[in-house]
């Protein structure tokens, strides 16, 4: 497996892999949620490649960009073993040298839920994704479901702006007990993790819901509003029931729908999301 830090040693070795070629970026601390993109684009691709780059400009001022788990060594011994080609691990330097000054902007898919909470949070989103899809140049790009928001809003720049890699969606992982595989769960504590647990209950109910045939979003958000409020370790951001392609809030649940919810736990914020029915 080659670990390489510039992209111009990347744009070389790049060329004499073997085609297709699958790319899964990574902001690194890995787990089962990554791997299950990496085990995907071994399955569809001749050869894999992954970026590990937790990357600034995605990251609010008020955020964990500091805190953000990191552990490179452990990543890289997992990569070896999932037999990824090339891994790629730039410094913020090597992606934004000095002067960089050029942004991706994606419209109105991304003023909503993330974007509302984050506002210039797919704005680095998509230029670090761009950047890397034209340093690759894969067949085909691999994003977690776990980020329905940030798949949809990948998929509409590849689209608007014909870049000729596919863009493909891998379920969620969770855990045993339901809670959605995340980086950033290493950073909760024991009775945090237990209350971290609200996300994929308050998901759960929601779909209990659906399925006894309500139908009224603003019901199944206040459900989940006081389950959430019961839980003291959680803080409700936001709850949307939303049209699963567009993501404009809907008021009945009739044809399929993208229920997505953030909390904060603690420090910690963390998302969840499902597509009903
Ligand atoms: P990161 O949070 O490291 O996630 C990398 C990819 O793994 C994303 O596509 C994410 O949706 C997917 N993923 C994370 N947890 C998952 C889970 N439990 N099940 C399935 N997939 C999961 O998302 C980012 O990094 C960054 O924004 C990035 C796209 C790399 C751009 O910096």
């Amino acid at each position: 497996m080659d670990v390489l830090h510039q992209i111009s040693t990347v744009r070389k070795t790049v060329g004499s892999l073997k085609g297709p070629i699958g790319l899964v970026p990574t902001m690194g601390s890995l787990h089962q949620g990554h791997l299950a993109l990496i085990k995907q684009a071994r399955r569809d691709n001749a050869s894999v490649v992954c970026t590990i780059f937790v990357n600034p400009t995605q990251f609010g001022s008020g955020e964990d960009y500091s805190l953000y788990p990191r552990d490179t060594e452990k990543d890289l011994s997992l990569l070896d073993s999932e037999q990824v080609d090339l891994v790629f691990c730039p410094s913020p330097e090597e992606m934004y040298p000095e002067g960089f000054d050029s942004w991706v902007n994606v419209g109105a898919l991304t003023s909503r839920l993330e974007g509302e909470s984050r506002p210039d949070h797919f704005r680095g989103v998509c230029t670090i994704v761009l950047k890397l899809l034209n340093i690759f140049q894969p067949d085909r790009a691999y994003f977690g479901q776990k980020d329905a928001q940030q798949a949809m809003v990948i998929e509409r720049m590849t689209r608007d702006l014909n870049i000729g890699t596919e863009i493909v969606r891998v379920p969620i992982v969770r855990e045993s007990d339901g809670l959605a595989l995340s980086s950033r769960n290493t950073l909760l504590t024991i009775e945090e993790r237990k209350a971290a647990l609200i996300l994929s209950h308050s998901l759960e109910l929601a779909v209990k819901m659906y399925n006894n045939g309500q139908r009224h979003a603003e019901d199944i958000k206040q459900e989940i509003g006081s389950l959430i409020a019961n839980e003291p370790l959680a803080i409700k951001d936001y709850i949307s029931v939303a049209d699963p392609v567009t993501l404009d809030e809907i008021e009945n649940a009739d044809a399929p729908v993208l229920i997505a919810l953030a909390v904060r736990i603690g420090k910690i914020r963390l998302i969840d999301n499902v597509i009903i029915p």
